[in-house]
């Protein structure tokens, strides 16, 4: 198994490049099944979560080609299976996001049941229930989700009691062939929302108000192929301006939507950061200080995203004061401070919420272990401000969500070696 060894205590200095956004990236792969004619992606990842969903989709009978410039060409014209079995299901939650563009364009779809995963439960009630309301008849058996609508979604309103990002965009999806408008209220205001619409209006869909907490969609009788280029990643981006950050280095990303990271830009002035914005660039310098604590507490977007937390808990672990850091997205997405607090970190965790983050003058290298994607995260920049050599195993986690994680800390200047 891969780890990851880390020679910490180097300031980051330079330039990189910011990658396609993975959480953009796997539902408009998956919309791409709503139409039977060719739709050419470009700026996908190339990360294991979207192979995974370029295995799922030809697994379904799509046609996908990639060329070398990782431009997928998908080709939905036929499918010979309308059933994501468990095996690609489990490896990848956001594989359930196949179920409403299929059911919407077949009228009926199998799909196992995510189930639960290292941060959280996570269920998908609200992407069932939202379904039901646009008449999908749902039977839910032996771990499968089985939904027929043998004459076609109906537009409704749908009201979602949380605020779900995959349940938005699985209705969203299903509601553009679906008959009539349908109204999601509550929805998602995530920018990958956004750029899903971007996408699905691309192939003719009748979308408004993506971006918003009600978007409106109505439908038509099909889409038509088309080309579409994924917005930047926005969680790769803040990652790396905080890898900066730890080190008090300075650095520019190119090829980022800076808009999309005001929570995160905010946090990060906060902190004592010197960040500047272009329209596709962001830089920071510390100007070779420490930061300074952060409060944080995660929120639905506009507000501070959840898949920031972590990395901001390594920035917070050699911050200059106390700060509190309270997750209120997911139930258990702190395994990542047993892990710090090896490598000399002092946090106390409250509860499954909420930690109180005592920021140290200096972390010692020590082994650790990855857990999830953005856990694994925070242990690499924590590792990159401690003194020593630390190595970080199950680092297979990382290569779901970072694009040539080590090739990029390289170009920053980090001592760091994929080793097995
Ligand atoms: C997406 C992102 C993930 C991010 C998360 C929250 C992708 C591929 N993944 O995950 O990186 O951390 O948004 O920003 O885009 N919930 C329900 N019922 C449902 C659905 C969700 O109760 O039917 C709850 C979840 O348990 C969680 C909260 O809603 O507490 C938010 O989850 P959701 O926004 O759906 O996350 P994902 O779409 O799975």
């Amino acid at each position: 198994m891969d780890k990851l060894s880390i020679d910490g205590g180097f300031r980051l200095e330079g330039q990189i490049r910011i990658s396609g956004a993975k959480n953009s990236a796997l539902p408009i792969l998956a919309g791409s099944l709503l139409t039977a004619e060719p739709v050419i992606i470009s700026n996908a990842p190339h990360l294991h979560d979207v192979t995974t969903m370029i295995e799922l989709l030809a697994c379904l009978g799509v046609g996908v080609s990639l060329d070398e410039r990782m431009n997928v060409e998908i080709s939905a014209h036929h499918l010979n299976d309308l059933c994501a079995p468990y095996s690609l299901v489990k490896t990848m939650r956001a594989s359930f996001l196949v179920l409403g563009p299929m059911l919407a364009r077949y009228g009926e779809a199998e799909v196992s049941l995510p189930g639960g995963c290292a941060i959280g439960s996570r269920p998908v009630d609200q992407h069932l229930k939202g379904l039901e309301c646009m008449g999908a008849e749902i039977e839910v058996s032996d771990g499968y989700v089985r939904a027929r609508a043998p004459k076609g979604l109906v537009g409704n309103d749908i009201y979602m009691d949380v605020v779900t990002v995959g349940g938005t965009e699985n209705l969203m999806m299903a509601a553009t062939l679906a008959k009539g408008v349908t109204k999601i209220h509550n929805a998602a205001c995530e920018p990958e929302i956004i750029d899903l619409g971007e996408f699905l209006r691309t192939l003719g869909a009748k979308v408004t108000g993506h971006g918003s907490p009600t978007i409106t969609i109505e439908g038509v009788e099909k889409l038509h192929g088309g080309s579409y280029r994924v917005m930047p990643d926005r969680v790769e981006a803040g990652t790396y301006l905080i890898a900066a950050a730890v080190t008090a280095g300075k650095i520019r990303l190119r090829d980022v939507e800076p808009d999309t990271l005001g929570a995160v830009l905010d946090k990060l002035v906060q902190a004592g950061a010197d960040i500047e914005v272009g329209e596709d660039w962001i830089s920071l310098d510390m100007h070779g200080k420490r930061p300074k604590a952060v409060d944080i507490e995660t929120a639905p977007y506009p507000g501070f995203p959840t898949d920031m937390q972590a990395q901001f808990m390594a920035l917070n672990v050699v911050a200059e004061g106390t700060s509190t850091i309270h997750e209120k997205i997911f139930e258990n997405r702190f395994m990542h401070v047993h892990e710090m607090n090896r490598l000399g970190a002092n946090i106390e965790l409250h509860g499954v919420s909420m930690a109180v983050v005592h920021g140290v003058e200096k972390l010692r290298a020590a082994p650790v272990m990855a857990t999830d994607l953005r856990a694994s995260s925070s242990l690499v920049l924590a590792a990159l401000a401690a003194e020593g050599t630390t190595v970080i195993d199950r680092i297979y986690h990382i290569d779901r969500g970072y694009e040539t994680i080590e090739e990029k800390l390289q170009q920053l200047g980090a001592q760091v070696r994929r080793v097995s």
